[in-house]
């Protein structure tokens, strides 16, 4: 099959996965391996490969869960604090198989930003995304609770003698057999807005155009 038709069916049946609605299914450690090395493929600049990962698996996903509950509990005032989401948060692992904590490693070079190491990172992690599409994994990836609170960092040990060092994201795997929900409406209409310089002309004629920095004009010569 034409390679664009299968990435553009992957990328569009990827959907989030509520932890609340996984099995208790669990996935092979091979499977999560296959992912993880999705992710070492993302675009890196000057090869600094940002990315890293912290998988847990078996009861230590439960733990994770309570302990990130705990750190949403401690780090939140009194009047902010929501019983319902810490709930939530502690029992998210319940029928989980895995979660992957993914981290920032803030490179040395002097020439790559912060900001393109994050969107490294964020690279790696729709790779992963992607791939678990194809491997039927649900996922949620989540910035929720205390993901990226300095209390997170300690807890995952990442903190120590590194202070540019980023928590990102975690991601609950598992199993589930419930359909997801359709797509959003991401429609074309909402596309033509997000391109800036797109005109009536060169919509219609998109072979004679090329991007250059924001701009979509028609190539000449
Ligand atoms: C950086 C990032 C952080 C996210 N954090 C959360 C989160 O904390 N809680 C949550 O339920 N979903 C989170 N999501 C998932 C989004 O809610 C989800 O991608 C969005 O609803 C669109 O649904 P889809 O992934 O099925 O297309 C996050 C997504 C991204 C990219």
């Amino acid at each position: 099959m034409d390679k664009f038709i299968v990435l553009q069916d992957i990328i569009t049946s990827r959907r989030s996965t509520k932890p609340a609605v996984l099995n208790g299914r669990k996935i092979d450690d091979q499977q999560i391996q296959q992912l993880l090395s999705l992710a070492n493929w993302a675009p890196t600049h000057a090869n600094t490969e940002p990315w890293r990962f912290i998988v847990y698996s078996g009861d230590a996903v439960q733990q994770f869960c309570h302990r990130h509950a705990e750190l949403y509990k401690q780090s939140t005032p009194p009047e902010k604090f929501n019983t319902a989401k810490y709930e939530k948060q502690q029992h998210n692992g319940d029928k989980a198989s895995h979660l992957i904590a993914v981290y920032m490693q803030r490179g040395t070079n002097p020439n790559i930003t912060e900001l393109e190491e994050i969107c490294a990172t964020a690279a790696a992690v729709q790779n992963i995304l992607l791939g678990a599409e194809t491997l039927d994994i649900a996922v949620l990836w989540s910035t929720g609770g205390s993901t990226l609170a300095p209390a997170m960092k300690e807890f995952l040990g990442t903190g120590q003698g590194r202070p540019h060092d980023r928590t990102a994201v975690h991601g609950v795997c598992g199993r589930t057999r419930q359909t997801r929900p359709p797509p959003p409406h991401r429609t074309q209409n909402k596309m033509d807005q997000r391109l800036s310089g797109l005109t009536p002309e060169n919509l219609f004629f998109p072979s004679r155009c090329f991007l250059s920095k924001q701009k979509l004009r028609p190539i000449t010569g």
